[in-house]
Formats: structure tokens, sequence, C-alpha cells
């Protein structure tokens, strides 16, 4: 293999190394906030000693996990001994130091909202007997919810949030809005049922505007539509902005301690029909139960039940009001999890070190029964090119096999399955048991086909494919080949290479796969980013590859970890994705001067960091907003053909070490003690994402 331009030096140029000086200016409008914003939060964040020792103990942390830089080293094992034991210890201590919460109990946390925790202020009237059997409400008779005309009635009733479904299903029901007597507040969040854009309208604050019109527009047969998303247009300027709103005022000002979910709170476990998108309001509180009027709060929500996980899509409106839309298909009905958590409050996620901001609360684990219901979804198709035009995937991973007596095998593989162990139509299409998830497979709004090796050459050969980011990279591709393309042997990829790999089964079929790092224009080194791109020799070792007289017809990359540690905040970073934005162009534009096909480019959205490594430099909230800085950027400029969302197919795997060592999901198989103390680890969300990469790359 043959490292191009590797030996090029460094020339060290301050290439808009304080982003105030010579910067293009895009948001003029905002530039005074801007300026003011980046002088708060570099006395803040940037300059303290703290910061700095901050910033060293995560390079640590980083570099005790890093895919090794020598080429001898790249097997190096991630199973050895862990060093950096405090890092763990971080959020543990910022969660254990917590005031013992009624938080973490939802149904005493109704009970008492009027000693202020829950609701706050808002919710000063008493709360209703009704309330305190809140937890009898997970008995409904189960005929009640098979009945969808019924159900409709129930969604009525539901939106008071009063306690006992169980009790009187008639009576009760018809009566709800009166029987109630909730505080105005508490109606706010009820069940909006967003199979028309009417129900939208229930959202507002009125009792008697809405309830009825919910109860009709749930009928027989209704055709819901998956819950989706997409990446806001301006998204940059948008955040900015949004990151810099000024306070002033105390509701501005207050951090959120506590949120108020009124369609949740106070009725014990929930019943909802499947199918359907339930988006519920909820409001940030402060720790004396004030609604704030800001937003940017950072909340992980996980939905899980035994064969569905998902990350259940939340609004932020910016004004202390939030939404989270809850979502499960029919044929998975069943008791679920909703959990919330909230990580970050106001952006702080954003900060250069975020670590003495991680907040890590669990605020609500509510028990939820999906129930059947006439609802229906459309059907999942397998993904085909234009599916990748998608910015933001709000996916699910669902299971689909289960062999409980799986064990680890000697070399770090859990076969728990047989190897042709069908997909089931729709969620993917092939062998699920190639991915050795125990019955596990992810989907989005397409599913994908899970790769034979044998169909994988036929889509691969003669092609060049050009990986730029950061080192999960380097375990995607050693997978890809490990699992999916029969080259087992291949133990590493280094991360830089170029090489040409042949089917063992056909040596005349071969794939030329060049990869370059861009943690650093320096191949041994790390956390420059996207800031690699300012030194002259790593935009040379790039260039070169799209001038030859070939040039690859497609590259994968992404930003990386390594720019949630270089950027000082989310205006720098979004400066240097406009500097890579123009070096990409550019280099695209040479190679349609030169009458070449310009290659796609398919974006890989940069991981969920896990456990531990949500407090650090590049926790799940700053690398949400940086995929979609870059996306934003990229999308401006042309250039993306494809997106392909590694944060929501990470993201329901990220909230502790199993399935990654913090910073990788790919690790190789091994039986050796992991990161979270577990002998072996689970690999198959990378293997996931390789069947991915592939659908994107042989998609018509
Ligand atoms: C890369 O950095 C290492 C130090 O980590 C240094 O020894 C080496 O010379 C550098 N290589 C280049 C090409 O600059
Ligand atoms: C790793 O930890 C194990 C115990 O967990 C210990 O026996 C072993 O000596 C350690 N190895 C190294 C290299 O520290
Ligand atoms: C949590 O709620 C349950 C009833 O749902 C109750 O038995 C338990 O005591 C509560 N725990 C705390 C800590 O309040
Ligand atoms: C359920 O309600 C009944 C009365 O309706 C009551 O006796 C029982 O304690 C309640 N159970 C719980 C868990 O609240
Ligand atoms: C609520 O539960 C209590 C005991 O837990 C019971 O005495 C009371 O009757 C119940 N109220 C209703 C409305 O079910
Ligand atoms: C559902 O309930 C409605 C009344 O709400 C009733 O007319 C209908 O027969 C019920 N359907 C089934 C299948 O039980
Ligand atoms: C919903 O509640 C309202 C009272 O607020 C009532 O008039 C209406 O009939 C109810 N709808 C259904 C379907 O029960
Ligand atoms: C409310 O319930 C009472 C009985 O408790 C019933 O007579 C009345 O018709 C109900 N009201 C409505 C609006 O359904
Ligand atoms: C419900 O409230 C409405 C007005 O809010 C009233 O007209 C109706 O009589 C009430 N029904 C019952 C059963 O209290
Ligand atoms: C709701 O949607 C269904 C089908 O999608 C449609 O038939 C119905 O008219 C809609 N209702 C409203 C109020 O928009
Ligand atoms: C917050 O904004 C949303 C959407 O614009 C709006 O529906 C909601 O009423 C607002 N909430 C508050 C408390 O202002
Ligand atoms: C919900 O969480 C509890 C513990 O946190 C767990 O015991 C239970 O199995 C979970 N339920 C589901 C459906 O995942």
């Amino acid at each position: 293999m043959r490292e191009k331009g590797a030996n090029s030096p460094p020339p060290f140029h301050q290439w808009f190394h304080r982003p105030s000086s010579a910067v293009p200016w895009r948001f003029g409008v905002l530039s005074a906030l801007v300026f003011v914003g980046m002088l708060v939060v570099w006395s803040i964040d940037g300059c303290t000693v703290s910061g700095l020792l901050d910033a060293w103990r995560f390079k640590q942390d980083y570099g005790s996990v890093k895919v090794e830089t020598s080429n001898s080293d790249l097997s190096s094992d991630p199973h050895q001994n862990q060093t950096v034991t405090h890092q763990g210890s971080t959020s543990n201590d910022a969660t254990s130091r917590l005031p013992v919460d009624l938080s973490n109990n939802v149904t005493q946390v109704s009970v008492d909202s009027n000693g202020g925790s829950d609701a706050g202020g808002s919710v000063g009237e008493s709360p209703q007997k009704e309330e305190k059997n809140a937890s009898n409400a997970s008995r409904l008779p189960v005929g009640l919810s098979n009945n969808l005309s019924q159900v409709s009635v129930n969604s009525n009733y539901s939106s008071d949030s009063g306690g006992s479904v169980g009790e009187s299903s008639q009576k009760g029901e018809k009566n709800a809005s009166n029987t109630s007597r909730l505080p105005v507040d508490l109606l706010n969040g009820v069940t909006r049922v967003l199979d028309n854009s009417s129900y939208s309208s229930d959202s507002g604050g009125s009792v008697a505007e809405s309830p009825q019109k919910e109860g009709k527009n749930v009928v027989d047969g209704v055709v819901s539509d998956w819950v989706s998303s997409q990446l806001e247009p301006d998204f940059t300027a948008n955040l900015l902005a949004r990151w810099l709103a000024p306070g002033g005022e105390p509701c501005r000002d207050s951090r959120t301690e506590e949120i108020s979910i009124p369609g949740i709170d106070g009725r014990g476990a929930i019943e909802l029909p499947a199918g359907a998108v339930h988006e519920f309001d909820f409001a940030a509180l402060d720790g004396a139960g004030n609604s704030r009027c800001l937003g940017g709060d950072h909340f992980e929500t996980d939905l899980s039940g035994d064969s569905w996980k998902s990350r259940p899509l939340v609004k932020d409106f910016s004004n202390g009001s939030y939404s989270v839309s809850l979502q499960v298909h029919p044929d998975f009905v069943g008791n679920y999890n909703l959990t919330i958590i909230l990580l970050y409050r106001h952006f702080e996620g954003l900060k250069f070190s975020p670590g003495r901001f991680v907040f890590d609360r669990e605020l609500r684990k509510v028990l939820i029964r999906f129930y059947k219901s006439e609802a229906k979804l459309p059907e999942l198709h397998l993904c085909g090119k234009s599916d990748f035009s998608k910015d933001v995937w709000v996916g699910r991973w669902t299971r689909h096999g289960k062999n409980d007596d799986c064990q680890i095998g000697n070399d770090g593989h859990y076969r728990c399955l047989p190897p042709d162990y069908k997909c089931q139509s729709p969620w993917c299409d092939g062998s699920l048991g190639l991915l050795e998830s125990n019955g596990w497979v992810y989907s989005a709004h397409c599913s994908f086909k899970i790769f034979w090796s044998d169909a994988a050459w036929n889509c691969l050969k003669g092609r060049w494919i050009f990986f730029w980011g950061d080192s999960n990279h380097v375990d995607t591709i050693r997978n890809m080949l490990n699992f999916i393309l029969d080259l087992p042997e291949i133990r590493s990829v280094p991360r830089r290479f170029d090489m040409n790999f042949s089917n063992p089964k056909d040596p005349a079929q071969s794939v030329r796969i060049t990869s370059i790092f861009n943690g650093h224009w320096n191949g041994t080194q790390n956390y420059e980013g996207l800031n690699s791109l300012k030194n002259e020799g790593f935009r040379s070792l790039l260039k070169n590859y799209f001038s030859e007289d070939t040039v690859p017809d497609t590259i994968i990359m992404n930003s990386g970890l390594h720019d949630g540690v270089k950027w000082t905040n989310v205006r720098a970073f979004s400066v240097g994705a406009q500097y890579a934005t123009s070096f990409w162009a550019e280099v695209m534009e040479g190679v349609r001067q030169r009458g070449l096909a310009v290659p796609r480019i398919l974006y890989r959205t940069t991981v969920a960091t896990g456990g531990y490594a949500r407090a650090l430099a590049f926790n799940p909230n700053k690398m949400e907003a940086y995929n979609g800085v870059v996306i934003d950027k990229f999308r401006q400029a042309g250039l993306i053909s494809g997106v392909i969302d590694n944060f929501d197919l990470t993201y329901p795997w990220h909230f502790d070490n199993r399935c990654n060592d913090g910073v990788h999901y790919g690790r190789a198989p091994a039986k050796m003690k992991w990161r979270d103390g577990g002998i072996g680890h689970q690999y198959f969300v990378d293997l996931m994402l390789a069947h991915v990469l592939l659908n994107a790359l042989c998609a018509r």
C-alpha cells in the first residue's frame, strides 16, 4: 500500500486559528452578538485552568481507545486494560451528586405536584383524587383497547391526564373534561394524534378548543405516516442565533431542572394505540417549578420494548416548550419504557469543555403500553438511491429473532442465529444472521438489504471508493472486509491507505478502496478534525487522488469526533466547515473541468458517543449539531449526493458502553475485557452501518 504525500512537512500556518480575524463573515446581522458570545464563551470555556485540564483529560481518554497510528499499532487491542477510568466516573459523579430526586418516580412526581417539583406554579391547584390512583391506569380493560372507536373516545379522555382509566370506560370518559377539573396547563399536552394535519391545532392551550376533533379523527383504517424530521433550512445560522439568544429575564436566565409533560405526568402507566404518532408537549421548568422561555436543552430520549428501540423525535420550540413524538409500528404492540434524560441545559453540550456542565439526569421513565389499532403505516420499501437524499433519519432497531442462550465465541463473535436466518420483510432483506446481532436490525424511512459477499462483490467490482473521516471509518472498512467481503485475514487497515482488494472466490473482481483519516494532517496525530485541511501537504495528498486519469466514483466522508475537541465553539466550527466545503467544492470542480464523472459524495454522520463519552467534548449534543452544520454547508454548495445518518443508527445503543468503547462502535470482536467491564462487546451496530453503506453504494 502506498501513502501519498504522507511525508510532506506540515507547516503550521495559523489558519483561522483565532476565528475573530479575517474570517469571511456569513452572518452579518448576528455579528455583534456573535462577537459578544465568543468573548463570553472564551472566558468561561477556553481559557480557564480547569477548562484546559478537562481538555487534557478527555484527550487522554480518547487517546486510550483511539486507533493507534503506525501500521504495527493498528491491531492494537481495544480490550486492553483501560487506563483511564476517571472519565467514566465523571458522569457518574455528576449523577450521584444530584440530590435524590423525585423525578425518578414518575407517579410520585405527579402526586406531589402541588409541592412544586413537577409542574410548578401552574399546578398550584390540588391534583384531583383520581390522580392518586394514577398507577391504576395500567389496568385498562383489554377489550377497550382493541376497539378503535372507543379508543378515540379514550383519547379525549386521555387528554385530561386524570387517573383512573381502568375505573370506568364509559361514564368517566364522556365526562372526562368535566370531571378532570385540571388546571388548564395540564391540558396543553393532549395526545396529539397527527394522522391529519388538522390535529396539530390540538396543541393549543385551551381545553374547549379541540377534544372533539381529536376523537373524531381517529377512524378505522386510518393510514398514519411515519414520524420524520428534516434539517431545518439555514440550520447553522439558526443554531447560532438560538445559541446566542440573550437572557435578561428570569425565565431566560434560569436553568432547567425538571420538565412537565401534561399528557403523561400523573397518569401512571399509559396506553397508546400503535401506528399513530403521539406528540406530547412538554415544558422545561427551573428548580422552583417556573417555566423557562428559552430552548436549547438537550434531552436524550429512548423508547424501548422487547423488540423495538428508537429515539423519539424531540422538537425544541425555542421558548421553553418542547415536544416528543412517540410512534410504534402496529406489529410491535406491547410494553415500552419511555425514558427522557436531560443531558445538557441550554446548549451547554456545545461548550469546549462540557464535562463541567453535564446534567445527565433521568427525568422520566414511563411505562407505555402500545396496543393494536386499525391504524396502518405505509410499508417500508428497500432503500433506493433517492432515499439517501434525506438529511435526518428517524429510524428504529427492531428485533426478529432471539437466542437467549447465545454465548460469546472464543473469537469474540456472537453467532446467535444461523448465518442464513432470514430477514423479516419489510424490516430488512437478506440474511439477518449475518449481522451477528441476535436478531436486531436497523431500518429508517426505508429498509436495508443485508449483503451476502457475492452481491457485495458484484456491486463493488471495478469501483473506487474513497473514505475521508474519523477512526470509525477504519473500523467500518475492516468490518466490511472481514464480515462481508470474505476477507477475514485482514486484521486491520491503517489510517491512511490506498489498496485493491480482490474477491477470494473470483479474483477477477476487485475494488479499490482509499481511506484518509481526517483527524489530523499528520497521520500519527489527532484532534485537528476539519482543521487538518489548513495543512497544504494534507490538501495535496487529498487532491492527488482526484488528479489521476480515473477518480473515485464515490466519496464517503464525515467530519468526525476530532472536531468536537478542536473547535472552541460552534461558530468556529462552522467556519472550519465552510472551509472544508470550499475545499471539496474546488476538488470536485477540478474533476468536472477535466471532463470526468464527478464522484458522488455520501455524507456519513458522526456517531452518537456512548456511556461516559456523553460527558466529553464530542458528546451527542455537540456532534448532532456539528453533523447538521456540515450537512447544511455541503448542501448549500451542492456537494452532497446522499446522507447516511449514522448518528440515528448508533443512537439507541449509545446510553452505555456495551456496543461502543465510548467513541467506536466497530472494534473487532474479541473475547476480552471490554470498556464496561464485561467480557466481549457488541459490534453489530457498526456492521449494520457497513451494510447501510453498501445499500447507498449499490442503490439504483
Ligand atoms: C507526525 O508527527 C510525529 C510526532 O507525533 C512526528 O514525529 C512526525 O515527524 C510527523 N510527521 C510528519 C510527516 O510531519
Ligand atoms: C489487565 O487486567 C487484568 C485483570 O482485570 C490483569 O490480570 C492484567 O494483568 C491486566 N493487564 C495489564 C496489562 O495491566
Ligand atoms: C415510587 O412509586 C412507587 C409506586 O409507584 C412507590 O411504591 C415507591 O415508594 C416510590 N418510590 C419513591 C422513591 O418515591
Ligand atoms: C388501584 O385502585 C384501587 C381502588 O380503585 C386501590 O384499592 C388500589 O390501591 C389502587 N392500586 C394502586 C397501585 O394504586
Ligand atoms: C384511589 O385509591 C384509593 C386507595 O388506593 C381508594 O381508596 C380510592 O377509592 C381510589 N379512588 C378512586 C377514584 O378509584
Ligand atoms: C366498538 O365500539 C363501538 C362503540 O363505541 C361499537 O359500536 C362497536 O361495535 C365496537 N366494535 C367492536 C369490534 O367491539
Ligand atoms: C370529548 O369531550 C367533549 C367535552 O369536552 C365532549 O363534548 C365530546 O363529546 C367528547 N368527545 C367524545 C368523542 O367523546
Ligand atoms: C356524565 O356522566 C353522567 C353520569 O355520571 C351522565 O349522566 C352524563 O350524561 C354524562 N355527561 C356527558 C356529557 O356525557
Ligand atoms: C360539563 O361541562 C359543561 C360546560 O363546561 C357543562 O355544560 C356540562 O353540563 C358538564 N357536564 C357534566 C356532566 O358535568
Ligand atoms: C384525516 O385523514 C383521513 C385520511 O388520511 C381523511 O380521510 C380525513 O378526511 C382527514 N380528516 C381531516 C379532518 O382532515
Ligand atoms: C412555544 O412555541 C410554540 C410553537 O411556536 C407554541 O405553539 C407554544 O404555544 C409556545 N409556548 C409558549 C409557552 O409560548
Ligand atoms: C422498563 O425498565 C425496567 C427497569 O428500568 C425494566 O425492568 C423493564 O423490563 C423495562 N420494560 C421494557 C418493556 O423494556
